[in-house]
C-alpha cells in the first residue's frame, strides 16, 4: 500500500514537473515595460517583501502557509505549503515570484466556491512551449510562448483571488466582488491603457498596453479617485456626503481602517473637530472590519474568529452625516479629510511592525470649503 502511495506521489510530481514554469524575470526580455510596472505593483509582493503579510501569516501559523493559494499560487509545492510540510523558501523562484505573470496568464477558468474561488490552470501540452492567454486581438507568438485570446480571461481573471474569502468558521474575511460581478470593470480602473507596445519591438504597432502597475491604495494620486467628499453648510450645521465610486466596498482588506476628520478653522485656529482624541469616537465615519471570538470578545487576527461585523460603505453607495450646533462665520474654512491606515492601530498589539508606513495615517482624499 505504502509503495503504491509513493509511486502515485512520484507519478503526480512527474506530471507536474512537465509544466514548464517561466519565471517573472524571463518576461523582461521582451515585455520590458510591463515587467517594470509589475515589479512596482502589489502583485510582486508576498511573504518575503511584504512585512504585514509575513507577520500576520506567521501569527496565524508557523507551520501551515495556507495563504500561498492566493499570495504564492505558482509554488511548485503548493500542497506541502498549505498542509504544513514545507515553508516558504527564498531561493525558490516559484515562491518569491508572488502573484506571478505566468500564473495570471495561464488561468483557464475560475470555479466559484464557498470558502474562496478556485483558479483552474490551463493544461499545457507536453514538449510544446506554453500558451499564454490575454485579450489581444490576433496576438503574435514568440519563441518562448504561444499566445491566445481567451474571453474567459478578461471576464473572470480577478475573481479567483479577489472575490471573497471565508475562514474555517465561515466568517467572511474579505469580500471585494459580488457573485455576478465580472473582472472587466476591475481592469478598466486598475489596468488602464498606457503608451508603449505590449512587447519591446512593438512589431504590431499597437502603441499601447494595459498598465501592470495595478495602482491601488498605495498610490497617492490614484487613491484620491475612489471617493467623493462633498461639503455643504447652513449657518449652524455642516453636512458631509461621502460617495464610494469604486466597484467594491470602501474597506476590502481587514487590516485597514479609513476614517473622516472634519475641522473648522477660523483665523488659522481650529475651533471645532468631529472627535476629541481618537477618530474612533465618531463612529459614523470610522470604517473598519471587526472580528470576535466565541465569547463575543474582539480579536485582531481574523483567521480564528467566530463572527464579524463592519462599518463599511458598499460599492457606489453614499452616506450623509450632519454635524449640528456649529456657529459658522463668514470666512471659516471647513476641511474634511479621509485618512487610511494600512495596518490599523490594533494590529500593533499583536504583531510588531517596523516599516514606518504602518505607523501613521495617510491622506486618502481631502475636501475644503469656505463658508460664505
Ligand atoms: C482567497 C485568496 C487569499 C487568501 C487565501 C489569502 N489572501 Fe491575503 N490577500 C488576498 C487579496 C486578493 C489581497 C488584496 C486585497 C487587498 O489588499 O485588499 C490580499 C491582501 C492581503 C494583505 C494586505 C497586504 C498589504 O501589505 O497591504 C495581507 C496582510 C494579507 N492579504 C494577508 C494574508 C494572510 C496572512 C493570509 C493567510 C493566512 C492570506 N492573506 C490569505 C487574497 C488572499
Ligand atoms: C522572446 C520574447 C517574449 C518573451 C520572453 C515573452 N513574450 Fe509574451 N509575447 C511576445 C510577443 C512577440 C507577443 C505578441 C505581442 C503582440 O501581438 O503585440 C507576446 C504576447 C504576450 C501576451 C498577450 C497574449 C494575448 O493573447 O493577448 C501575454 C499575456 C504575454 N505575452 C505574456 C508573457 C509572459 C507572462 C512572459 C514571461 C513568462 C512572456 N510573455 C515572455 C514575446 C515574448
Ligand atoms: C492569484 C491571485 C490573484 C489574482 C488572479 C489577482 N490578484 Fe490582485 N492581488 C492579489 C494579492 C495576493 C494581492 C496583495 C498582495 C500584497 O500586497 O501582499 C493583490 C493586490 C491587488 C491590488 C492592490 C494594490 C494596492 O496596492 O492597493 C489591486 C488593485 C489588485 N490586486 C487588482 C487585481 C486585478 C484588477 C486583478 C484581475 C486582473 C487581480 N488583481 C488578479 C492576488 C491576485
Ligand atoms: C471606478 C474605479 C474602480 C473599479 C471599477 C474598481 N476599483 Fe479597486 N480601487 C479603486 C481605487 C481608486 C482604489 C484605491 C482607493 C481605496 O482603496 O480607497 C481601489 C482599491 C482596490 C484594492 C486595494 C484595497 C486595499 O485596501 O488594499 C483592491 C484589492 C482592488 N481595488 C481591487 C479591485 C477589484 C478586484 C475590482 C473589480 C471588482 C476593482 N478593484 C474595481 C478603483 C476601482
Ligand atoms: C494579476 C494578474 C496579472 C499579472 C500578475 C500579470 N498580468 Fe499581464 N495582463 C493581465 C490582464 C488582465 C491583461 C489584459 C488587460 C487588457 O486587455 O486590458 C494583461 C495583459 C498582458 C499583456 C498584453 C498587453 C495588453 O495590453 O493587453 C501582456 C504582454 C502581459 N499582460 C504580460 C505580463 C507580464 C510580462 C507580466 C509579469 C511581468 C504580467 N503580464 C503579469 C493580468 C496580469
Amino acid at each position: 500500500m505504502k509503495f503504491f502511495l509513493s509511486l502515485l506521489l512520484l507519478l503526480s510530481s512527474l506530471i507536474y514537473a512537465k509544466d514548464k514554469y517561466l519565471d517573472n524575470h524571463s518576461c523582461n526580455e521582451c515585455h520590458e515595460k510591463i515587467y517594470e510596472e509589475y515589479q512596482s505593483s502589489a502583485h510582486s509582493k508576498g511573504y518575503f517583501n511584504d512585512e504585514l503579510h509575513r507577520k500576520i501569516a506567521n501569527k496565524v501559523s508557523t507551520k501551515k502557509y495556507e495563504c500561498a493559494i492566493c499570495h504564492t499560487p505558482m509554488a511548485d509545492n503548493l500542497k506541502d505549503l498549505v498542509e504544513g510540510k514545507a515553508r516558504p523558501d527564498k531561493n525558490n523562484k516559484t515562491h518569491t515570484d508572488a502573484v506571478s505573470c505566468f500564473f495570471c496568464h495561464t488561468i483557464a477558468y475560475v470555479k466559484k466556491s464557498h470558502k474562496y474561488n478556485i483558479n483552474i490552470k490551463a493544461r499545457q501540452a507536453e514538449n510544446y512551449k506554453p500558451t499564454l492567454y490575454g485579450r489581444l486581438i490576433k496576438p503574435d507568438d514568440s519563441d518562448k510562448h504561444s499566445s491566445s485570446k481567451n474571453p474567459i480571461y478578461g471576464k473572470k481573471v480577478c475573481m479567483g483571488c479577489h472575490s471573497h474569502k471565508l475562514n474555517d468558521n465561515n466568517v467572511t474575511i474579505f469580500q471585494a466582488m459580488s457573485d455576478n460581478q465580472d473582472s472587466n470593470r476591475c481592469i478598466e480602473c486598475h489596468m488602464p491603457e498606457i503608451a508603449g507596445g505590449a512587447e519591446k519591438m512593438d512589431k504590431r504597432s499597437r502603441g499601447q498596453h494595459a498598465s501592470h502597475k495595478f495602482l491601488g491604495i498605495h498610490d497617492k494620486e490614484f487613491r484620491t479617485t475612489g471617493m467623493d467628499i462633498n461639503i455643504s453648510t447652513l449657518k449652524d450645521s455642516i453636512t458631509i456626503k461621502l460617495t464610494n465610486k469604486m466597484a467594491h466596498p470602501l474597506i476590502i482588506q481587514p487590516s485597514r481602517v479609513k476614517y473622516l476628520e472634519v475641522k473648522v478653522i477660523r483665523d488659522n485656529k481650529e475651533i471645532w473637530r468631529n472627535y476629541k482624541n481618537d477618530p474612533k469616537e465618531d463612529k459614523e465615519v470610522f470604517f473598519e472590519y471587526r472580528f470576535y471570538n466565541k465569547n463575543g470578545k474582539r480579536v485582531i487576527i481574523p483567521a480564528n474568529s467566530y463572527s464579524t461585523d463592519s462599518t463599511n460603505l458598499n460599492a457606489h453607495k453614499s452616506k450623509t452625516i450632519t454635524y449640528k450646533n456649529i456657529k459658522l462665520k463668514k470666512g471659516d474654512i471647513i476641511k474634511a479629510t479621509m485618512f487610511v491606515r494600512f495596518a490599523k492601530r490594533d494590529c500593533q498589539s499583536v504583531i510588531d511592525l517596523e516599516d514606518n508606513k504602518f505607523k501613521k495615517a495617510f491622506i486618502l482624499k481631502e475636501s475644503v470649503k469656505i463658508f460664505k
